[in-house]
């Protein structure tokens, strides 16, 4: 892996399907970059396309035309883009991608790529076409600590990789968040192994540069949901935070109206889609883990334990990888602790990925190589939402912003496509079949062909 310090400024017409909240970070970077253009914004849900046309008209960009879910066929037809971004819940992007890529566009996908075998499949024979491309944001890649590891292995410093032991913990206000949104449903999002972890398992076939083979797990709803709630004693009985008194002090609840952009995009928008951002964690209807526990065997014969939490007082994670030659060790510390928010507060930090959280803790990278003292291993201190990884990996894509000077760039190899986005998900599908059957799933076999 080599230094690529040559980040092309990509120009040219751009759309977004799924006006929401990831959205904003597209809408405000390429309204950042003169030589894009975001001439088309598409959704369900109109209040929220108004939105990102308000954060346009406070970059001084143009307009983006809206088109209702049902005219993006028409979209595409009417404003020849050259590039779209997909941004709707997870088990729509395919809807987006297939019909985008068969015109030729190229597609940027917010992982995970899709949620489902069939689906999967549609996107790769539409891939394989030859018109259209797809890369899936896979913005974790771009953290400098992420890059490090993988250059660290790619060097050969640890010899050849044996095992990997992976535990990833969400805390108690982000990892509470996907319980109350559109992710706590399974047929929605995957579950948090394909909507959470495919980023992680992305990550793995990254870093050792292998393919997953097969995959056992067990998974439980072991905190949230009304019945295990009710153990705890964290439990109340509101069905929304809105408006409920119960919810005024519960440090489990979210306040849309006290974060503006959630005010905007969520309460203020709610009376188009009936859409409720702000669900009791602790209802009976939820369908996904928040407790689980993998393994997975890779082709290299590297085999993996994997660990994910979703109540967790501390927000971060560690992987230790095993070579033949010695030991590295990744530390992340991304919240030490979270202070419970209540109704009418600032509304700072409740949304994940904006920005560095508040008590943002430590990272570290261990190096110990056979017979020899434990060593640091230096890498580039960046900041912004995702440990930097958001920015970097929007300067590798639309090229870096005018009048700024890039960042040392990454090693290359940090863009991932179809079949990356294909692999990282069916590690997810795999374990969530694993969890129901209580076998070994094959990835070739869940796939029905070798990626
Ligand atoms: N890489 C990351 O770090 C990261 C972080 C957050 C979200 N994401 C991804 O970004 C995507 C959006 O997440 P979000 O948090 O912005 O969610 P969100 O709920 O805020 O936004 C989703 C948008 O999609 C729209 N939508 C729903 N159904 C649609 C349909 N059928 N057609 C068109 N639009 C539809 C909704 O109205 C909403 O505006 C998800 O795939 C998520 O996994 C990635």
């Amino acid at each position: 892996m080599s230094s690529n310090n040559n980040q092309a400024q990509l120009s040219g017409r751009v759309g977004i399907v799924g006006t929401g909240h990831r959205a904003r970070l597209y809408t405000h970077s390429i309204a950042a970059r003169p030589s894009l253009e975001l001439v088309a914004l598409c959704d369900t849900n109109s209040d929220r396309m108004d939105h990102h046309n308000q954060l346009l008209k406070e970059a001084g960009r143009p307009q983006a035309k809206k088109y209702a879910a049902e005219d993006f066929n028409k979209m595409l037809e009417d404003e020849k883009l050259d590039i779209l971004v997909v941004t709707t819940i997870d088990y729509t992007h395919d809807l987006y991608i297939v019909p985008a890529v068969k015109k030729g566009i190229k597609v940027l996908t917010e992982k995970p790529m899709t949620t489902d075998v069939e689906k999967c499949k549609k996107i790769l024979a539409a891939v394989e076409e030859g018109k259209g491309s797809v890369q899936v944001l896979f913005n974790y890649r771009y953290n400098p600590v992420h890059w490090k590891v993988a250059e660290v292995i790619a060097q050969g410093k640890i010899g050849n990789v044996k095992s990997v032991h992976f535990e990833w913990l969400l805390d108690t206000v982000h990892g509470a968040d996907y319980f109350r949104r559109w992710h706590r449903y399974k047929d929605r999002s995957g579950g948090l192994m394909v909507h959470k972890s495919s980023h992680h398992f992305d990550l793995v076939n990254f870093w050792i540069q292998s393919k997953p083979e097969s995959v056992f797990g067990l998974g439980s709803l072991s905190f949230y949901g009304k019945e295990q709630g009710q153990k705890s004693g964290w439990a109340r009985s509101y069905d929304r935070a809105r408006d409920s008194k119960e919810a005024e002090d519960d440090p489990f609840a979210i306040h849309l109206e006290d974060e503006p952009g959630l005010k905007a995009l969520y309460h203020d928008a709610e009376h188009i889609d009936n859409y409720h951002r702000d669900m009791n964690v602790f209802a009976d209807d939820i369908t996904i883990e928040d407790d689980m526990s993998v393994l997975v065997h890779y082709e290299s014969g590297v085999n993996m334990t994997y660990h994910l939490t979703a109540y967790s007082p501390w927000e971060g994670y560690r992987v230790m990888f095993n070579g033949d030659k010695g030991r590295l060790e990744l530390e992340c510390v991304e919240s030490t602790h979270r202070v419970p928010a209540k109704k009418g507060g600032d509304g700072d930090g409740v949304v994940h990925g904006e920005k560095a959280l508040k008590n943002e803790g430590h990272n570290k990278i261990t190096l110990q190589q056979l017979w020899k003292e434990k060593e640091d291993v230096p890498y580039v201190q960046a900041s912004g939402g995702h440990g930097g990884g958001d920015e970097a990996m929007l300067a590798q894509i639309f090229g870096p912003l005018p009048n700024v000077k890039p960042t040392e760039t990454p090693i290359t190899g940090l863009s991932a496509n179809q079949i990356d986005g294909a692999l990282a998900m069916a590690v997810g599908l795999a374990a969530n079949e694993s969890f129901k059957t209580g076998k070994q799933v094959q990835i070739k076999e869940l796939l029905g062909r070798q990626l």
